[in-house]
């Protein structure tokens, strides 16, 4: 039965992203008391503050998740040095109206996937920067930056043997780090 539900928040919309199968593959890897929810961010509204008053449901939707959930996994790629706009954008949404944000005390994990070298690391830095505004403790090691090459999965979709002990040791702490929080 699961104890632990991580509302899991992957910073791209594409069909094929690496990020999603990153989550995907990872999730794999918990104990079996911890649940997932992948949050939808693809429906949300451009965020306006005109709105704040009357959210829209699909805010309204992501929030109830995000409040729901004892961990938040963002798994995002890094867009031109930083986070994508989609993950931007609902982390705004969730974030208002002021004194209402959803993100306040949630344990928070970051990974994600790059088709570059340095693995999204100025995105997960980027990402870090608002999370400690938002009061949402991070987990500050490991850090996960990923390289997504040959060899990264097996031909099932689960973690290949070179990067399994080290993505299993991150999962490991971020489950320490969320339980701890809860
Ligand atoms: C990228 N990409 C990229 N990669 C990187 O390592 N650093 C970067 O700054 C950028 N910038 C960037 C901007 C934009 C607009 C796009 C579309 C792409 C490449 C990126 O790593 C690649 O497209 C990944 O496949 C995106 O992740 P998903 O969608 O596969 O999860």
């Amino acid at each position: 039965m699961a104890q632990y539900n991580i509302a899991v928040i992957v910073g791209s919309i594409r069909k094929d992203s690496f990020n999603k199968k990153l989550a995907n593959a990872l999730e794999k890897l918990f104990p079996a008391d911890f649940s997932f929810t992948h949050v939808r961010l693809d429906d949300l509204p451009p965020y306006n503050q005109d709105d704040d008053a009357h959210q829209a449901a699909s805010v309204l939707r992501l929030k109830g998740e995000i409040k729901a959930a004892q961990g938040l996994m963002f798994v995002t790629p890094e867009y031109n040095r930083s986070i994508p706009g989609v993950l931007k954008n609902a982390i705004d949404h969730a974030s208002r109206p002021y004194g209402q944000s959803a993100w306040d005390g949630k344990a928070a994990g970051v990974i994600g996937t790059s088709v570059g070298p340095i693995g999204t690391a100025l995105s997960q830095q980027h990402l870090r920067n608002i999370l400690a505004y938002l009061n949402a403790p991070t987990l500050g090691q490991p850090e996960a930056f990923i390289h997504n090459k040959e060899g990264l999965y097996n031909a099932d979709g689960s973690i290949g043997e070179a990067s399994r002990k080290f993505l299993q040791g991150w999962v490991d702490a971020y489950v320490a780090w969320v339980k701890a929080h809860a």
